[in-house]
């Protein structure tokens, strides 16, 4: 007793951490759209090379917060709204858009990069992306970044809306 009262409790320290794990999974995600609407407006002026580079890093942010959210959930940190009640149901509805949202990013963002990859394998370079292989992989690409792009943009800025509404009403449940 008494002298282990200096030390924080291992139940706290763990949320402690998570809790900045959390932060960290919140930046990389906005850092992510940021990059993804960077991209997009790269590809609009036709430089498909910068365009390419804003995507990769747009796309490498977002693993990383996957890895971040899944530690996170590892170490059972969890956060319940104990908002206002009027704006419960406005709350939930934006979490669970968000939620199923986030995991059809995945698949979204992994099909685009795919056609992506195979039209600059088949093209050679990006100068080159007219060339008949390429073009249906472009197609595609193309095809696949009209999902993509508003589901992750939609992602991200939620993400940031639902950590700020945590931060101001939101209460630690574990961890
Ligand atoms: C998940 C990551 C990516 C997203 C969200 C994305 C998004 C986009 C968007 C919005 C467009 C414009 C489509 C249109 O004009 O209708 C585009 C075009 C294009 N992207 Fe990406 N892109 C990604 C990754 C890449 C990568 C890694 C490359 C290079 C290997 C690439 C190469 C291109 C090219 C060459 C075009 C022009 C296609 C054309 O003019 O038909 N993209 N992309």
């Amino acid at each position: 007793m008494g002298g282990w009262t200096l030390a924080p409790a291992p139940a706290a320290y763990t949320a402690r951490v998570a809790a900045i794990i959390n932060q960290w999974a919140v930046i990389t995600i906005v850092l992510s759209g940021i990059a993804l609407s960077i991209g997009v407006v790269l590809i609009r002026r036709g430089n498909r090379e910068a365009h390419m580079r804003a995507m990769i890093v747009a796309s490498a942010l977002a693993t990383l917060f996957l890895v971040l959210y899944l530690t996170r959930l590892g170490l059972g940190y969890e956060k319940k709204y104990v908002g206002p009640d009027g704006w419960r149901g406005a709350y939930f509805a934006l979490l669970i858009s968000h939620i199923l949202l986030a995991a059809a990013n995945l698949p979204l963002a992994l099909g685009a990069l795919w056609n992506a990859w195979k039209g600059l394998k088949s093209a050679g370079n990006l100068g080159n992306i007219a060339a008949p292989p390429a073009r249906t992989y472009f197609d595609r690409h193309r095809a696949w970044v009209r999902w993509t792009v508003p589901v992750w943009l939609y992602v991200a800025v939620t993400g940031w809306i639902i950590y700020l509404v945590l931060g101001r009403y939101g209460e630690v449940v574990k961890g």
